[in-house]
């Protein structure tokens, strides 16, 4: 039978186990090979695996365990398999349970039982979680860039659709007019606060680097860890073996980091199918699916996968959390699933960063339907200023305001057609020059405050969110 033969070949193979010496037989049973390999996951760090390795290897030499030439035909070796990996000509083998052993047992093809020597007092416990930080630290400088891209796509549609006012809403009601770019930025400063997070979990969980910490206790050689971690760009060494071994706090926050990024997408992405569903705006060309029953239908189905991914980059933070929880000292195999839960919450989040770019690069804002959706009453708060500039306290104000509201509504006409006669029944302050009130573009101009909706506001925020997002 095939399969028994692939088997018979893979007993061979399998003396390639790091731990086989213990056992003996090198069978081990399908399940616990099937649960225990994770190399279909973990290949995914074969370029830090070898960075690691080399900056070990010479570490060894320098601590003399190894000789130059030692050192070199091992570094020799560790780059025709980066060769191999970059051509896509790895071979793999079914008895390769993670990406160390892969490396090393190809390694020993090239070069030998000298392939044995790297792992002199290193353990896959340090190699994993130095190998899952290089990653980290790599993919989190691609997702910045990626952040800063969409945050300067944004910055630039709001500086090209300035002069648009639409409703702005609380509680999903009509509540004051605004600019539609203000709108935009509201949701660009929150994605400028998650990169300016991201690099504040790199720097606090991700700067100190766990090699030379072996399996829990420590190195016994003359290893100078700086060295080798300052070889592999980190600032710094972890300060407790046990704990170097133990920690997954960065794969932890990272894919919390992920889900609270998700979720600013999230309600980005609510608002648009809003504004899409109103008029507001409608969906660039390629951004939207047809119905299979209705052929009028247009559904914005890219933006609502973005709404959902909230809900499972939350769900991947949840899983982090749970696997840490209540585990032992040190290393325990669980550890192993954080791999794909990283993967899983990196790739999400790329591809909604990746959509959302599209989205706003090609959004097409209607501003006719953005105005038409404008009503007087959402400018009672502007009435209510009116009489506050005329000395009246603002809770007066509010009340007065509140009154004429309500007789519009008996009348059911708008409050801006409530005649001056009757106005001045209800305070004797309102005056001819109310009128001036009923405009939308001065009831934004008005909020002229740094951070408010006034078009010189809106303008600073643009050259300061720019300012902070340009990377060239
Ligand atoms: N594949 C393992 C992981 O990803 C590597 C560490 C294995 N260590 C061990 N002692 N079994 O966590």
């Amino acid at each position: 039978m095939a399969e028994e033969s692939t088997k018979v070949e893979d007993d061979k193979k399998n003396e390639n186990r790091l731990w086989g010496g213990r056992f003996s037989t090198s069978r081990i049973h399908q399940c616990l090979e099937k649960i225990n390999n994770s190399i279909e996951i973990d290949h995914r760090l074969h370029k830090q695996d070898i960075k690691g390795s080399l900056a070990y290897a010479s570490g060894l030499k320098d601590a003399g365990n190894l000789t130059d030439q030692e050192r070199n035909l091992i570094v020799a070796g560790l780059k025709k398999i980066e060769e191999e990996w970059a051509e896509d000509e790895f071979q793999l083998y079914q008895s390769d349970e993670d990406i160390h052993t892969a490396v090393e047992r190809r390694l020993k093809e090239l070069i030998g039982p000298l392939a044995g020597k790297l792992h002199t007092g290193r353990s896959r416990n340090d190699q994993v979680a130095t190998d899952t930080k290089l990653w980290l630290k790599d993919e989190s400088e691609e997702l910045t860039k990626l952040l800063s891209g969409v945050i300067m796509r944004m910055a630039k549609k709001a500086e090209e659709q300035i002069d648009v006012l639409m409703p702005g809403y609380t509680h999903l009601q009509k509540a004051q007019p605004v600019r539609w770019s203000h709108w935009l930025l509201s949701h660009a400063w929150a994605l400028n606060e998650d990169r300016q997070r991201l690099a504040q979990i790199v720097e606090r969980t991700m700067s100190r680097c766990p090699l030379g910490s072996g399996a829990l206790a420590g190195t016994p050689l003359a290893l100078d860890r700086s060295k080798v971690a300052q070889a592999l760009g980190f600032t710094g060494v972890s300060e407790n073996s046990m704990h170097a071994v133990a920690d997954r706090d960065f794969v932890a926050e990272f894919t919390f980091w992920s889900a609270l990024t998700s979720v600013h997408l999230s309600r980005m992405a609510e608002d648009l199918l809003l504004h899409c569903s109103l008029g507001f705006a409608k969906m660039g060309p390629g951004l939207s699916t047809g119905s299979s029953l209705m052929p009028h239908k247009s559904n914005p189905d890219g933006v609502e996968l973005l709404r959902a991914k909230g809900a499972t980059l939350t769900g991947l933070c949840t899983s982090m959390l749970a696997l840490l929880k209540g585990l032992p000292s040190t290393y325990n195999k669980d550890l192993q699933l954080d791999k794909s839960i990283l993967f899983q919450a990196h790739d999400d989040l790329k591809l909604s960063l990746e959509l959302t770019y599209a989205v706003i690069d090609t959004l097409q804002v209607d501003r006719i339907n953005c105005l038409a959706a404008l009503e007087p009453s959402m400018l009672a708060t502007d009435l209510a200023y009116y009489l506050v500039h005329k000395g009246i306290p603002f809770r007066e104000a509010h009340n007065l305001v509140g009154t004429v509201v309500r007789l519009a509504e008996q009348k059911k006409i708008e409050i801006k057609d409530i005649s001056i006669i009757e106005l001045k029944e209800i305070s004797p302050l309102f005056d001819e020059d109310v009128l001036q009130v009923w405009s939308y573009e001065s009831s934004v101009e008005q909020y002229k405050a740094f951070g408010g909706t006034s078009k010189s506001s809106v303008e600073e925020q643009i050259v300061k969110i720019k300012t902070q997002n340009h990377t060239e």
